[in-house]
């Protein structure tokens, strides 16, 4: 089966069980699943029921569909992402992201867990991602399907600029100090190198991950408007012996994570009150 009619078999399942149309969807990066749980008024997916989903398999990610309203405002989160470094294909990584547009979602919120580069970062900064660095296979290579999107689709400017100034604007309203910068986004699942660190720095990273790329080259490709943010849940220390843990990124991540979901929701209320 194609992959356009697999999308419209998994967006009909979907509809099926759903009457909501939320014009915004999250992806809950590591660590920040608890966004979703302060969804009020849950009907809930699990992806393993959905036609042509992967299944989530990393530690602090959970596998579902949360629809509902986060301060008052229809939304659907995805509750765990699907990462490269899984063994997933890059179609399998992104294709939720082409179900969302099909369920009609307008703006597409990412969030992620981070190393942060930029020596002026610390744990637990909020950091608006205002452009990446791709160093992670292209999940658009391959024959283009024309009712996807475009075979050469324009990669400059898709953090989107309306979202991150209102971001900006919401962050002050609520005193809370965010960052911005360039996200390079990495296969993983090793951590970096020390000279890696030093070379991504220099080519002008504020921070690693091993995510969100794919989600938002796909999200371009489909003409949906993005707005990502980084956790820094590390910051790269260039001494030798000095090493990254899984666990450490995530109860870092879970110390931010109370100002990223105030954040975020109040964020949410600006967007259908200044944009949708
Ligand atoms: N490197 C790559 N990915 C990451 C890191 C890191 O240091 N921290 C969280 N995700």
């Amino acid at each position: 089966m194609a992959i356009y009619e697999q999308i419209i078999e998994a967006t009909d399942y979907i509809k099926q069980k759903i009457s909501r149309q939320p014009k915004v969807a999250i992806i809950c990066g590591s660590g920040l699943g608890s966004l979703a749980n302060s969804i009020e008024k849950q009907v809930i997916i699990p992806y393993n029921e959905i036609p042509h989903f992967a299944i989530s398999s990393v530690k602090g990610h959970k596998g579902q569909l949360v629809f509902g309203e986060l301060n008052g405002m229809e939304v659907v989160a995805m509750q765990g992402r699907f990462h490269f470094y899984e063994g997933y294909t890059m179609q399998e990584v992104t294709f939720p992201v082409r179900v969302l547009k099909r369920l009609c979602v307008e703006i597409l919120i990412v969030t992620n867990a981070a190393g942060g580069l930029n020596p002026e970062f610390s744990v637990g900064d909020i950091m608006v991602i205002k452009d990446h660095i791709n160093l992670m296979p292209n999940p658009l290579i391959g024959k283009n399907d024309e009712r996807l999107g475009e075979r050469f689709p324009s990669m400059s400017g898709i953090y989107n600029k309306e979202l991150r100034e209102l971001f900006m604007k919401t962050a002050h309203e609520n005193r809370i100090k965010v960052r911005e910068g360039v996200y390079l986004g990495l296969t993983g699942p090793s951590f970096e190198t020390n000279a890696e660190n030093r070379f991504f720095q220099k080519v002008g990273a504020d921070c690693v991950g091993m995510s969100t790329v794919p989600e938002v080259i796909v999200a371009a490709h489909e003409g949906l408007k993005v707005f990502a943010a980084s956790v820094i849940s590390n910051i790269f220390i260039d001494k030798e012996g000095v090493i990254s843990k899984h666990d450490d990124v995530l109860s870092a991540v879970s110390k931010a994570s109370f100002e990223v979901e105030k954040l975020i929701k109040n964020f949410i209320f600006n967007l259908h009150s200044n944009i949708l």
